[in-house]
């Protein structure tokens, strides 16, 4: 009998950013009238923003919601090829987003790890019951599970809450041979540092970006283009497809 082995830990591990859903139509936060540029995060993106005034922080995800599911936004290349690296080197592959769309849920990426939570997705700040939530949220939105108003939040991390899978992502840098980050600035922590990690433990990290980005430094390799071509490209790479 083969010796029982721990679950193999992911080769290659990839985080997204904002920047491989930019070609979708969706805005990224720091660039030029970028979603930071129309509204202070200090007002929408913080616990005490959503104490202080729950119906501002409710119509800004309302919005990005609504947009997420009007049927304008769809996942592109680059979202596509990753979800078919993890498919044809199943098991070997982990995706790490910053991002709280849907693209890459919808491209099939499996796994994938949402490290700053769903836009489609709710929880009770009563009874902590999560769920998927395509609609509206105001203050006066009961729960489903227990019935509560004004209970309901958006699932997603806010500045000054703590990331998801944080244990599970840092296993996963510590292990791989390839770290590529895709679309991200690396402006905020700690995926910002997800390089250091990776790198200190021996793999071989990869920027895919538009441009450079803080982190590229840090980088063995650092390829500056639209996602939509320059992922694609790189996946054939590890697929061996292309020299
Ligand atoms: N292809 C590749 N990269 C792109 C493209 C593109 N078509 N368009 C933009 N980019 C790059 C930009 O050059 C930039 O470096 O994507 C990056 C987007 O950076 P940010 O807007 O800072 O987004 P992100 O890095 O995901 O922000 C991290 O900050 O506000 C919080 O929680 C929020 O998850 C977000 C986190």
């Amino acid at each position: 009998m083969a010796p029982m082995t721990a679950k193999a830990s992911p080769r290659i591990v990839v985080l997204t950013g904002a920047g491989i859903s930019r070609e979708s139509g969706l805005a990224t936060f720091r660039e030029p009238g970028g979603v930071w540029d129309r509204v202070n995060l200090e007002d929408v993106a913080t616990p005490e923003a959503f104490r202080r005034d729950p119906d501002f922080v409710h119509s800004f995800y309302n919005a990005r919601r609504a947009q997420l599911t009007d049927g304008s936004v769809r996942p592109n290349a680059a979202h596509t090829a990753l979800a078919r690296l993890a498919r044809e080197r199943h098991g070997e592959v982990l995706v790490i987003t910053q991002n709280i769309d849907d693209l890459h849920d919808r491209a099939g990426q499996d796994p994938l790890i949402h490290m700053h939570g769903e836009l489609l997705r709710a929880i009770c700040t009563a009874c902590r019951e999560r769920r998927a939530w395509h609609g509206e949220l105001t203050t006066e939105t009961p729960c489903p599970a227990c019935g509560t108003a004004g209970t309901l939040r958006p699932d997603v991390v806010w500045f000054g809450e703590m990331p998801l899978d944080v244990e599970r992502i840092l296993a996963a840098l510590h292990a791989c041979e390839t770290f590529v980050a895709v679309g991200t600035s690396a402006a905020v922590q700690p995926a910002a540092s997800f390089v250091h990690e990776a790198r200190s433990a021996g793999a071989r990290c990869v920027e895919v970006n538009l441009e450079p980005s803080e982190a590229t430094p840090a980088f063995h390799d650092a390829r500056h283009g639209p996602a939509t071509e320059l992922v694609p490209t790189f996946v054939a790479e590890l697929l061996g497809e292309r020299g």
